[in-house]
């Protein structure tokens, strides 16, 4: 098979990999891929705003799948448009990646097919979101209803922050992304992440993950995309699985194929475990990164099988089998993440640091001058496998040490929720 990935970060460099080492395929490219990428793929320049022009491409080169990587081109519609050229996408159509574009799309699905969630209330307008706030009381979590690359969501522990918060989405801070907003009850408990692969009609799950969002160690400090994570999420015990599945997935499948817009692609529920079970925070409708890697790190089974079953409607017959091992990725970032990053420092000793068995998957790197070199927040994702969450974390950590880039920085702490529970066996 020919094959095309779409996108440039950690998430498709580990896809990359992963469809690499597939018997059924022939060639690789991905667009527009970074160095890392490129050890496996031809990098092309392709303009992925423009739909007719990647599908030219993919008739020009006989593309038999494209792989889309990042929610952007999903929520503009790629998959459809190139459906409509009669090329196979993995990845969901523009009504069913809804689940991520529109933050209040999913809410209103939860209350119609009765899925566990944030009490809620979706505002067009300044003055009712405020009387709202008011009513609730805080703390309150107050969401940019569309895309807003993990920047649109504000959790307001007293009152002047929730109304500034509504202020800034109404003023524009988030452009279109905040015209509407989304106001939802604020949930406690341990957050986890969990994977679906979907067909459409089934959903096969794919997954659990852990990720850090704050940038500093202790979670501390601004969010991020994700300062690391590992797999399994130990919070994710067969039965909470079971109920996630039961409560979440299937009511979400269901109601959307009721919808018109049955879902195919990957589902990535944001779920809080609270006292009364699992609750969803959000749907993306795309791999998380860095949870990709991790992901990737522990299946055993063929990639691009499974993509195909997706594609083909053929998930009822397969399963995914994982490795027993946990799978742990801690993020180097430029120094300025997540605001603006420094680029162009020199990174060397990756191949070092790779020696022991880690996987570093290139996030945001460039070649200069013949020189790696970070073009991006997000740079490398130093990836390790162990018996234990804390295993794998040393050798994820080890590598790290090798790594020669005084201008990156990283956390310190990844995993340690699941390490302390692996000490103190609760
Ligand atoms: P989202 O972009 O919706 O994933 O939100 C980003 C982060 O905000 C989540 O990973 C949670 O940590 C937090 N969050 C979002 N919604 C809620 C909520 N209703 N209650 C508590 N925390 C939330
Ligand atoms: N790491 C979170 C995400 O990919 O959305």
């Amino acid at each position: 098979m020919n094959v095309l990935l779409l996108g440039s970060g950690g998430r498709e460099h580990a896809l990359a990999w992963k469809i690499a080492a597939s018997p059924l395929l022939t060639k690789l490219y991905a667009s527009p891929g970074n160095p890392g990428i490129g050890r496996f793929a031809e990098l092309v320049k392709l303009d992925i705003a423009d739909h007719s022009t990647v599908a030219a491409f993919c008739k020009e080169k006989k593309i038999d799948l494209v792989v889309v990587g990042p929610e952007g081109p999903l929520v503009a519609g790629i998959a459809d448009d190139l459906r409509a050229w009669g090329i196979r996408v993995f990845g969901p159509s523009k009504a069913a990646a809804r689940l991520e574009g529109s933050k209040g799309f999913t809410k209103d699905l939860c209350a119609k097919f009765n899925i566990p969630t944030a009490a809620y209330g979706r505002f067009a307008d300044l003055a009712a979101a405020k009387a709202y706030v008011e009513k609730m009381g805080a703390p309150i979590v107050i969401k940019a209803d569309g895309l807003a690359a993990g920047k649109g969501v504000t959790i307001a522990m007293t009152l002047e922050e929730a109304l500034a918060a509504l202020e800034a989405c109404f003023d524009g801070a988030f452009g279109s992304a905040g015209a509407e907003v989304v106001v939802e009850e604020y949930l406690t408990g341990e957050e986890a992440s969990f994977f679906c692969l979907c067909d459409g009609a089934t959903a096969l799950p794919f997954g659990t993950a852990q990720d850090h969002k704050r940038v500093g160690d202790g979670d501390t400090g601004p969010n991020t995309g994700g300062m690391g994570a590992y797999s399994p999420a130990p919070v994710m015990t067969p039965e909470m699985t079971e109920r996630t599945m039961r409560e979440i997935i299937e009511p979400t499948m269901r109601g959307m194929a009721n919808l018109g817009a049955p879902f195919a692609g990957i589902l990535f529920a944001g779920l809080m475990i609270t006292d009364q079970g699992p609750k969803l925070i959000e749907y993306n409708t795309r791999f998380g990164d860095p949870e990709c890697q991790v992901l990737m790190m522990r299946l055993k089974d063929d990639l691009l099988v499974l993509l195909n079953a997706a594609v083909d409607g053929q998930l009822a017959h397969m399963s995914a089998r994982w490795s027993d091992e946990a799978a742990l990725t801690v993020v180097m970032a430029a120094r300025g993440y997540p605001g603006t990053p420094e680029k162009g420092s020199v990174i060397r000793g990756l191949d070092e640091a790779a020696s022991d068995g880690a996987e570093i998957f290139h996030a945001g790197t460039a070649i200069n001058g013949g020189a790696l070199v970070a073009n991006g927040g997000r740079v490398l994702n130093v990836t390790a496998t162990g018996t234990t969450v804390g295993e794998a974390q040393k050798k994820a950590y080890v590598a790290i040490d090798r790594i020669d880039w005084p201008q990156g920085f990283f956390r310190h702490d990844i995993g340690w929720r699941a390490v302390e529970r692996e000490q103190t066996g609760k």
